[in-house]
C-alpha cells in the first residue's frame, strides 16, 4: 500500500487531540456565540480566521432517505424508531430562498441541494424554480441517490437546475444492493444517469464512496464504464462523519491508491482544478477518455481551502461537515429578524470560523459526536 500522508500518520499514532473550541460551546438554540455587528457597507470577500472566503453554500432539504447506506444511515440506527425532524422545524421553500438571497449577498457562486435524498423533499422542483427566479445566475445543482432521478430529470431541468451529481458505490449489482441496504438495483439507477444526460443536466458526476472490503474491487469496473462517456466519477475516501457508521482507519483506501491502480490499467495523469478549493483532485486518462477525480479528506484533508457553508434540514448553519454543533438561523427568520442582521449573524459566524477537522482527526475525535451526514448533507 502507498505511504500515508502526514496528516494520516498523525492520525495514526493518535497524538494530535484537540477540537476547536467553539464546538464544544452549545450555540443552538439560544445562539450565544457573541456577534460583533458587522456594517451594511462591509466589502466582500468574506473571509474566516484562516482567510478562507465563502463561495459554496450546501442546504440539506430533508433528513429522510430511503437507502440505508451502511457508511451513511446504517439500518441499525436509522429503523422504524427514529426520529425524523418533525415537519414544522423544516425550513420551508420561502425560508430557504429567503436565506439563500442573503446568503449571495456574500457573492456565492454555487448552492448543492443535499438531504437526506433531496428527491424525497415534495415539490423540490418547485424549490429549484423559486432560487433560479431570485438567483438567476448562480449554479444550482443537486446530490441524488438516483432511485427516482429518471422520472424527475425533466421536470428538474426545466426548473433551472444546472447539473446533478448521482452516488453510486458500484456497479455489481450484488455489492450495490448490500451497500444501499434496501436492495435497489443498479440497473435503475444507470438508467437515471442517462437520463440526466439526455435532459441536459450533464456533465454527471458519480460519487462512489471507497470501503476496503465493501467495493474496492469495483474501481476499476467503475473507472471503465464511465470513461469516454463525459460522466466524471469520484472515487470518496470513506469518512468518519456522524457517530453512527463505525467508520475505521483500516477501512479507508487512500486516494493514492486508488489512482495507482488505476493508472495501472488506464494511464492518467494530474489535472488542473477548475477552480480554488475544489473538494475532487481532478485526473485525466492519457488516451483521451475523459477524467475522473479522488477526493480524500481523511490522507490528503483540504481543510485550508475548504470554502463550504452547510445549512441543516432545520436551519442551522453548520461551518463543517464534522461540526457538533450548528448556529441556529430559523430562530432568526421566525423570530422576525430582518435580512440585514441575519446577514449580520452569517458573517459573524464566518469570521469566527477556525474549522480544519480534516487535518486534526484523531482517534479521539472520530469517535467524538457529531452531526450526521443526512441531516447537514454531503
Ligand atoms: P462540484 O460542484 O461538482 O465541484 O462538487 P463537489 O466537488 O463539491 O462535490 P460534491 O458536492 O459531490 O461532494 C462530493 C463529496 O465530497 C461529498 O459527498 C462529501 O463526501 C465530500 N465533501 C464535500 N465537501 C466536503 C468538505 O467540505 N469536507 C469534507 N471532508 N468532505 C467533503
Ligand atoms: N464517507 C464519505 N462520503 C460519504 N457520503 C455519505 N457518507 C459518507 C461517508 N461516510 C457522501 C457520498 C454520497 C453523498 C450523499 O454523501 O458521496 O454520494
Ligand atoms: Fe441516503 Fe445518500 Fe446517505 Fe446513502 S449516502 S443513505 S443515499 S443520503
Ligand atoms: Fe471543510 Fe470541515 Fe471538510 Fe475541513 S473537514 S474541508 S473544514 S468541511
Amino acid at each position: 500500500m502507498a505511504a500515508i500522508t502526514p496528516a494520516a500518520a498523525e492520525f495514526a499514532t493518535g497524538r494530535c487531540y484537540s477540537f476547536p473550541v467553539e464546538k464544544v460551546i452549545p450555540i443552538v438554540p439560544q445562539n450565544r456565540l457573541a456577534i460583533p455587528p458587522l456594517r451594511q457597507d462591509a466589502g466582500l470577500p468574506l473571509a474566516d480566521t484562516l482567510g478562507r472566503g465563502l463561495r459554496d453554500l450546501r442546504i440539506s432539504v430533508t433528513d429522510r432517505c430511503n437507502f440505508r447506506c451502511t457508511y451513511c444511515m446504517p439500518k441499525e440506527v436509522f429503523n422504524d424508531d427514529y426520529e425524523y425532524l418533525p415537519q414544522t422545524e423544516i425550513l420551508t421553500f420561502e425560508e430557504i430562498v429567503r436565506l439563500s438571497r442573503i446568503f449571495a449577498s456574500f457573492g456565492i457562486q454555487k448552492i448543492r441541494l443535499t438531504g437526506g435524498e433531496p428527491l424525497m423533499r415534495k415539490g423540490v422542483e418547485s424549490l429549484i424554480a423559486q432560487l433560479r427566479a431570485a438567483l438567476p445566475t448562480i449554479d444550482i445543482t443537486l446530490t441524488t441517490n438516483g432511485s427516482a432521478l429518471k422520472a424527475k430529470a425533466r421536470a428538474l431541468k426545466d426548473a433551472g437546475l444546472s447539473r446533478i451529481t448521482v452516488s453510486l458505490d458500484s456497479l455489481d449489482d450484488a455489492t450495490f444492493r448490500a451497500m444501499n441496504d434496501v436492495d435497489f438495483p443498479v440497473g435503475k439507477v444507470l438508467e437515471s444517469i442517462d437520463a440526466a444526460r439526455d435532459a441536459g443536466l450533464g456533465p454527471v458526476k458519480v460519487n462512489m464512496v471507497v470501503k476496503r472490503g465493501a467495493n474496492d474491487h469495483h474501481i476499476i469496473d467503475m473507472a471503465r464504464h464511465f470513461k469516454g462517456t463525459g460522466h466524471i466519477v469520484r472515487f470518496i475516501e470513506f469518512m468518519d462523519v456522524g457517530s453512527t457508521n463505525g467508520w475505521r482507519m483500516d477501512d479507508v483506501i487512500p486516494s493514492r491508491e486508488v489512482v495507482h491502480r488505476i493508472h495501472e490499467a488506464f494511464p492518467c495523469e494530474p489535472w488542473n482544478a477548475h477552480y480554488k478549493g475544489e473538494v475532487a483532485k481532478r485526473w485525466r486518462y492519457l488516451d483521451g477518455g475523459g477524467e475522473f477525480g479522488v477526493i480524500s479528506s481523511v490522507t490528503e484533508a483540504f481543510c485550508s481551502t475548504c470554502n463550504r457553508a452547510r445549512l441543516s434540514t432545520d436551519g442551522a448553519l453548520y461551518t463543517c461537515l464534522f461540526a457538533q454543533q450548528g448556529f441556529d438561523l430559523k430562530s432568526l427568520l421566525r423570530g422576525g429578524q430582518d435580512d440585514v442582521s441575519i446577514r449580520d449573524a452569517i458573517a459573524a459566524v464566518w469570521q469566527h470560523r477556525t474549522d480544519r477537522y480534516s487535518e486534526i482527526r484523531t482517534a479521539e475525535t472520530a469517535k467524538a459526536r457529531k452531526v450526521e451526514m443526512s441531516f447537514i448533507g454531503g
